[in-house]
């Protein structure tokens, strides 16, 4: 064998062996999570912080979350706890809780709580938080230290980085094969608490110096596809491309977060840098988010990943792969903003329960989610989450024709409030105009009564000419032409039924009340307590299959 022909087996090895390792791969506008070569929708939970700090803790949590419906856990890994002493690395609580994860046939999504976790710094090992000197804090107006690394100090990120590049070192190697940990969630809710900047002495030097070149370039060169909250800061100053921080973007909050965004953005980069160094899953930050549309405009961020800077993030920190959302208000919103210039959507944390339930249909049908996360799952709950369970079930059942309607526009999704207006969906042929459902008798359940936090949801997927699977709960869905022909259109056939190892397993053919006499489709699926107003003509599946035609 020739050593051309040993070189190039070589090199195929080790181009095979990367492109197998977890990673994210676009398909039309969508970015998937690829898993052991395939495309991996998360359905997932995230544990409380410190949960996975004790394998005797975790022993009786592994089964509950499988009963979840739950393919992937997210886990806190806690710097203090896997470098007690400077230098020396402890990962055996790590390799049981891979193990634990493992042996349920569970993938994990870990945690690095380190520098930062809520802004504050309680991750960082006894040896860091103890030398101030040498691990610099930030400081609020008067010069008052608070319990915050400083993101300006580069003592700060090194030792966060090898500590994490050690992490990394060694998921590959118990790991490297197996792939049970798919992502990595950088720190946690990093930004400024306690003042819109941190006022340290090398903050202050930093804040009075010319806003960075690479910044500055970045903005020059993507200055049409800006996020348009942040062009106008940087137009109402001037489009300046040189100057101070506030010559450029303007004396105010938001550009004391915009300061605060690039030095969190470059230190996060340079540690996720080191931790691709030696094994590159997909890396993500959290953000803790703002009320959408209430209090100041733009609000004042502290640096915090979000949308309206999601610029600064890229430019700082270019080998962060998103920007992820901790969803629990505003949630079509936010769903949204943090889906705007290709950023992919990765739902960390968000509520569980009936809501949960509701949204995770509208995170993947509308938005092309890669996952979503209900925070605490099963530690926040003594009872089974039967609703969040029946979600995510539904889910699972979709996933082939989620995963094959991502990213071209044949497949889409509402989330509905009572008092929300129907939404009309352009999709394929027709034009789905959608509904919170009202009901048909029973005077005692007019919409009025219905709880404020009841959400309906349902998923489109367009499988043909006039073909359409529909799932979801609390929705009534009428279909129009959209494309030349006969203007009318009615429902063919309408078959519920599931997916059962993929394969479509139909039930009841639905015509007369259960479509108004051929009219509307009625999703009444209710798995728990969703949507209470036509319990008594509930349906056990969730999915509609529905032929269309059309006539004059
Ligand atoms: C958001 C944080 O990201 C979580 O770790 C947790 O602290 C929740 N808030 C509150 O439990």
């Amino acid at each position: 064998m020739t050593l051309r022909v040993l070189f190039c087996l070589t090199l195929a090895c080790i181009l095979a062996a990367a492109a197998d390792i977890p990673h994210l791969q676009k398909t039309g506008t969508a970015t998937q999570l690829i898993v052991d070569g395939q495309p991996f929708l998360a359905l997932a939970g995230e544990l409380n912080n410190d949960s996975a700090t004790s394998l005797e803790f975790l022993e009786p949590i592994w089964p509950r979350l499988v009963q979840a419906k739950i393919n992937a856990v997210l886990v806190g890994v806690s710097w203090n706890q896997i470098e007690r002493e400077e230098g020396k690395f402890d990962f055996h609580v790590l390799d049981g809780v891979i193990q634990g994860a493992r042996s349920h046939n569970l993938r994990l999504v870990l945690l690095w709580f380190a520098s930062w976790k809520n802004s504050l710094s309680s991750y960082p090992p006894d040896w860091v938080k103890r030398d101030f000197e040498r691990f610099p804090r930030a400081q609020v107006e008067g010069g008052k230290s608070i319990e915050l690394l400083s993101p300006l100090s580069d003592a700060n990120r090194d030792a966060d980085a090898r500590a994490f590049a050690a992490l990394m070192r060694h998921v590959k190697e118990v790991d490297g094969r197996e792939h049970t940990v798919i992502m990595i969630q950088l720190e946690n809710e990093v930004g400024m608490q306690g003042d819109s900047r941190d006022r340290s002495p090398a903050a202050n030097r930093a804040f009075a110096g010319p806003a960075p070149k690479e910044l500055m370039d970045y903005l020059q060169r993507h200055r049409d596809t800006l996020i348009p909250e942040f062009r106008q800061v940087w137009e109402a100053a001037g489009f300046k491309t040189s100057g101070s921080w506030e010559e450029v973007f303007g004396r105010s909050r938001v550009t004391d977060g915009i300061f605060m965004a690039w030095y969190y953005a470059r230190y996060i980069g340079k540690v996720a840098e080191s931790g691709k160094a030696e094994y590159p899953l997909p890396m993500f930050v959290n953000a803790a988010l703002y009320a959408v549309g209430r209090g100041p405009q733009p609000p004042a961020s502290g640096g915090r990943p979000w949308d309206s800077i999601m610029d600064v993030w890229r430019a700082g920190g270019p080998q962060i792969d998103m920007l992820s959302p901790d969803a629990y208000n505003d949630f079509a919103e936010f769903c949204a903003k943090y889906t705007q210039s290709g950023n992919p959507l990765f739902i960390p944390e968000a509520l569980n329960g009936s809501v949960g339930a509701a949204r995770v249909l509208y995170a993947f049908g509308r938005h092309d989610a890669i996952g979503f996360s209900a925070m605490g799952a099963v530690e926040r709950s003594t009872a089974p989450d039967t609703d969040l369970i029946a979600s995510y079930d539904l889910i699972a059942q979709l996933t082939p024709l989620i995963l094959a309607h991502q990213g071209d526009g044949t497949m889409s999704a509402v989330l509905l409030g009572p008092n929300d207006p129907p939404q009309k969906i352009r999709l394929g042929n027709y034009t789905l105009e959608a509904a919170f459902i009202k009901p048909r008798t029973a005077p005692l359940t007019r919409p009025t009564e219905i709880p404020p936090n009841t959400f309906a949801a349902a998923i489109f997927i367009n499988t043909g000419p006039d073909e359409y699977f529909v799932a979801g709960s609390g929705v009534t869905v009428t279909f129009s032409v959209n494309t030349p022909g006969p203007p009318l259109a009615g429902l063919a056939t309408v078959e519920e039924g599931s997916f059962v190892d993929g394969r479509w397993a139909g039930g009841r053919l639905l015509a007369g009340d259960n479509t108004e006499e051929g009219e509307i489709l009625q999703l009444l699926w209710a798995p728990g307590s969703w949507v209470p107003t036509y319990r008594q003509r509930a349906s056990s599946h969730a999915i509609q299959r529905v032929t269309l035609y059309r006539y004059r």
